[in-house]
């Protein structure tokens, strides 16, 4: 195995956020099956209790909160509620697949940059709402998919990876919404991948590679584990060293006391 290769071995844990139908989190649960798939949802947030996304929670009996800003008189307090929900699952990453409300910087400086999006254009262009009709307007050729980091600015963080379609003069809003959804169910899944392989390589234990523990990036993947077996090593070789020293020392003295009598 080269050193230059990513070493997952364990799953990373995922929050989706949605507000509705929730076709994206289907196919970030259906890619999860994989077991070579290096995520797998840890839990689910809505802030809409009759999200249609909520039967996969049940469905795949995933851990979900259902956290409406209706209930809080302001964006801050909605935004801690969620937080106060996501202390009960692991998570190292959120993904938003169609949650349509804006996180403000409030809650976002909390998760780093450690949350993406899924917007249904080529951004930069057509940020926010209606970008299947802008893009029809506009007579575009093509429109596409983006997924991208969170930032407070909307629809404008660094971009991960898109997925284009062609515009044909057939097309209805319907049509490019729908053959536009297909691109979305494989982006999602390959940028939750592309974050995965940038981001979190280094934070799992390396594969069983000893030819590894002599570089440097072999030691810094080295767990807690294999620390302790490294002293145990240590150890043993030293006290094998003084045994050796000691009775080195006695044969000595022993032929220095025949050469003297
Ligand atoms: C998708 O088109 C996504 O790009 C946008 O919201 C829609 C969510 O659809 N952000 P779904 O709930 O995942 O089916």
């Amino acid at each position: 195995m080269s050193n230059d290769t990513p070493q997952i071995r364990q799953k990373i844990n995922v929050c989706v956020f949605i507000s509705g139908r929730g076709s994206n989190l289907k196919a970030i649960l259906e890619a999860c099956e994989n077991p070579n798939f290096p995520a797998r949802v840890s839990c689910i947030v809505s802030n809409k209790p009759d999200a249609g996304g909520l039967e996969y929670a049940q469905q795949y009996k995933i851990p979900f909160a259902v956290i409406s800003h209706k209930d809080y008189t302001n964006k801050q307090d909605f935004e801690q509620g969620i937080l106060d929900a996501l202390t009960h699952e692991p998570i190292d990453l959120i993904c938003l697949a169609g949650f349509m409300r804006i996180l403000s910087p409030y809650f976002l400086t909390r998760w780093g940059d450690n949350i993406i999006n899924i917007h249904p254009s080529l951004l930069p262009k057509y940020k926010g709402l209606d970008t299947h009709a802008r893009a029809i307007e506009a007579g575009d050729a093509e429109t596409g998919c983006t997924v991208h980091y969170v930032i407070p600015e909307m629809d404008a963080g660094e971009i991960i990876l898109q997925r284009s379609i062609e515009i044909t003069k057939n097309d209805t809003l319907t049509t490019l919404a729908q053959r536009l959804l297909g691109e979305e169910h494989f982006a999602y899944p390959e940028a939750i991948k592309a974050v995965v392989e940038q981001k979190f390589t280094q934070h799992y234990e390396p594969k069983l590679d000893l030819s590894l523990t002599n570089t440097t990036q072999g030691k810094q993947d080295m767990t807690d584990k294999e620390v302790l077996n490294g002293h145990k090593e240590m150890w043993a070789s030293f006290t094998n060293t003084m045994k050796f020293g000691t009775l080195s020392i006695i044969v000595l003295l022993i032929l220095m006391a025949l050469f003297l009598l």
